[in-house]
């Protein structure tokens, strides 16, 4: 028996047998959660592992033993001695015909990967199941709110698929419920409250529901106005600089120019999580009033361009005066929540052990 690790620290209270290999499951755990330490590949559309599991798009279905019809593996407990199919050339064809139908309600499938983090989910799905997106064909559910005047999200509810991940996320994650679900069927619609733009609900603008809609029917408008740039996308695993918490985020980047940022979901200060400054506040990075070269006060309160030797001499001069005028306490450092982490690091260095006072602090400290 394969006995696995398992993160989410459960006790081990039976075991089932996936796939003909028998193996340990933990209190409260569902059969998908023990497939994907199994590592199996059960695919999802509505889950994301953060929220309540909600069983909607019924993807994750498997066959177990001694049930009629596949189930909803996100939403079924494990039990003492089930055996249970992951794949089977019946579970196959089922998760096709519901990514067909599925597909019915979304259409656009070119999808740029700057418009989110799980915005490619639903295409690459078809292709892995060599689904059919026209096959099935009708009225779609959702009205576009396309020109919702404000800087961040893109709402085109033409590529929506009704799996209620940014509605769940929004209130779940980032506890605010500024969207929710109106109507059924064919009149469905995720909306705010009274139908307001965004700007004018309670959103806080997280980018959290950007970042889990698994269509591109909520897009991050300012990463995809990178989308024509010429270059691949890299991503480089950073951490917000703008506050004490530490998130992990992805720097999305086309030939050295930072184009978009996205949350790390194995972050493990934030899982996913970023606020407005976090997910949105980089433009400063290439802004061309940035500058370029150190300024030196004058004496009438104007600045004046200096090169680096002058600029650094004249600092010295200054906190020596000080210094020696009214002692180490008068010195008091502030490093920039711009600023890269190791220059923060330098600047409390420079002040902790060049002027011998802890007198130092970061403008964005929380
Ligand atoms: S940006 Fe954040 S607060 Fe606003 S709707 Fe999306 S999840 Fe909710
Ligand atoms: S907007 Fe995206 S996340 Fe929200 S319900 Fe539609 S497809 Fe799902
Ligand atoms: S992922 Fe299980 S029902 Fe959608």
């Amino acid at each position: 028996m394969i006995a696995l690790k398992d993160k989410s620290s459960g006790t081990v209270v039976g075991s089932v047998t996936i796939d003909g290999e028998l193996v340990e499951f933990h209190q409260g755990e569902t059969i998908y959660q023990v497939a994907e330490r199994c590592r199996r590949e059960v695919p999802t559309l509505c889950y994301d592992k953060r929220l309540e599991a909600f069983g909607a798009c019924r993807l994750c279905v498997v066959e177990v033993e001694g049930i009629r019809n596949p189930v909803a593996s996100c939403t079924t407990a494990a039990s003492e001695g089930m055996i249970i199919k992951t794949k089977t050339k019946a579970v196959d064809k089922y998760r096709k015909t519901l990514l067909e139908m599925v597909a019915s309600e979304n259409r656009n499938l070119d999808i740029d990967a700057l418009a989110g983090y799980a915005s490619q989910e639903l295409g690459t799905l078809l292709d892995r199941y060599k689904a059919n997106n026209g096959r099935f064909e009708g009225k779609q559910s959702g009205e576009s709110n396309e020109d919702d005047k404000n800087p961040f999200i893109l709402r085109d509810y033409d590529n929506c698929i009704s799996c209620y991940r940014c509605v769940r996320v929004c209130a779940e994650q980032e506890g605010d419920h500024a969207i929710n679900v109106m109507n059924r069927g064919f009149h469905t619609q995720i909306t705010t409250e009274f139908g307001n733009d965004l700007r004018d609900s309670q959103c806080t603008f997280c980018g959290q529901c950007v970042q889990t809609c698994p269509t591109g029917a909520l897009t991050d408008k300012k990463a995809i106005r990178a989308k024509d740039l010429p270059g691949d996308i890299s991503k480089t695993r950073s951490v917000c600089p703008y506050c004490g918490v530490g998130c992990a985020v992805d720097l999305l980047t086309k030939n050295d120019r930072v184009v978009g940022i996205q949350p790390a979901m194995d972050g493990p200060a934030n899982e996913g999580a970023l606020c407005i400054k976090g997910q949105y506040a980089f433009d400063f990075v290439h802004h061309p009033d940035r500058l370029t070269k150190p300024l030196i006060r004058q004496p009438d309160g104007n600045f004046r361009e200096a090169e680096w030797e002058e600029a650094l001499e004249a600092a010295a001069e200054g906190f020596t005066k000080v210094r020696e005028k009214y002692g180490r306490h008068a010195i008091y450092g502030i490093a920039s929540g711009r600023a890269p982490h190791e220059a923060a690091y330098m600047v409390q260095k420079f002040i902790r052990a060049g002027f011998g006072t802890n007198y130092i602090d970061n403008c964005s400290r929380s």
